[in-house]
């Protein structure tokens, strides 16, 4: 398998292939998705909610997306990695974005980086690219913007949708190589894909996004959160597997089978 970079990701929507995104946070995932051939591994700032059990993602620290970044790029070999800039790193300033950015490639390994926000973000988005780091750009349910949204909901229905698209094209304007589009009507981002150059990825968006992304635990029923967003499909249920191994090893270690000759010196 042969390393995938920005332009091949660019060429797929071209040639009408799909984009396959997942998200990874640690060296072992990375290693397993990478081996199953995934081209974009994205180390979302989900890993706030995921992996350290906070309630949205504006807690998330730089120093914890360095961490999560370094940690999936030592496992992966030919994805493209993609991480997340989270709340605040790149609101306050143009310069603030431009050295956490920065941070991200030199710490993290990341080959490019993530931004949520259209019209609002598009600034920053051009000076990250203007120093030929990569960005991809994030609308339409933005869960860094939950209090403003008042919670995770469905955007760009009815009025709305013109603003969106206004959010799509600035982010192509500014040199995104490839957009988001989360919770959003699928006619609405079908309309968008067909408008962009560069690849739209959808989560809760519908068919005809160029690619797709989902967050790795929720797909493989590791998420054990009642409240899935309709838009998950599970692809395995690995809780269950999980929770039967450790009861089995619980009742081994309690009546005296493990360890066993075999795992004994
Ligand atoms: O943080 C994240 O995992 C994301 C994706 C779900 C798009 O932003």
């Amino acid at each position: 398998m042969k390393k995938i970079t920005v332009p091949d990701i660019l060429k797929m929507k071209v040639e009408g292939r799909k984009i396959p995104v997942l998200t990874a946070y640690g060296f072992q995932m990375a290693r397993v998705l990478d081996a199953a051939g995934i081209p974009v591994l994205l180390v979302g700032d989900s890993a706030g909610m995921v992996e350290a059990g906070y309630e949205n993602t504006l807690p998330v620290t730089m120093d914890e997306m360095v961490y999560h970044a370094r940690s999936v790029a030592r496992g992966r070999s030919n994805a493209l990695l993609v991480s997340d800039m989270p709340f605040g790193s790149y609101q306050v300033s143009i310069s603030e974005a431009r050295k956490n950015a920065v941070r991200l490639v030199k710490e993290g390994g990341a080959e490019a980086v993530k931004v949520e926000g259209g019209v609002r973000s598009a600034e920053a988005v051009r000076s990250i690219t203007e120093m030929d780091i990569p960005v991809m750009g994030h609308i339409g349910l933005t869960p860094q913007s939950i209090h403003k949204m008042g919670g995770y909901r469905v955007q760009g229905k009815g009025k709305s949708s013109g603003a969106l698209i206004d959010d799509a094209r600035a982010l192509e304007d500014a040199g995104a190589f490839s957009v988001v589009l989360e919770g959003i009507p699928a006619a609405l981002a079908k309309e968008i894909t067909g408008s962009l150059s560069v690849p739209t990825i959808g989560i809760g968006a519908g068919p005809w996004c160029d690619g797709q992304v989902l967050v790795v635990d929720d797909m493989l029923g590791l998420n054990t959160d009642p409240r899935l967003p309709k838009y998950v499909k599970k692809y395995a249920d690995l809780k269950t597997v999980i929770q039967a191994a450790a009861e089995e090893y619980i009742k081994d270690v309690a009546e005296g089978r493990f360890p066993a000759k075999e795992q004994s010196y």
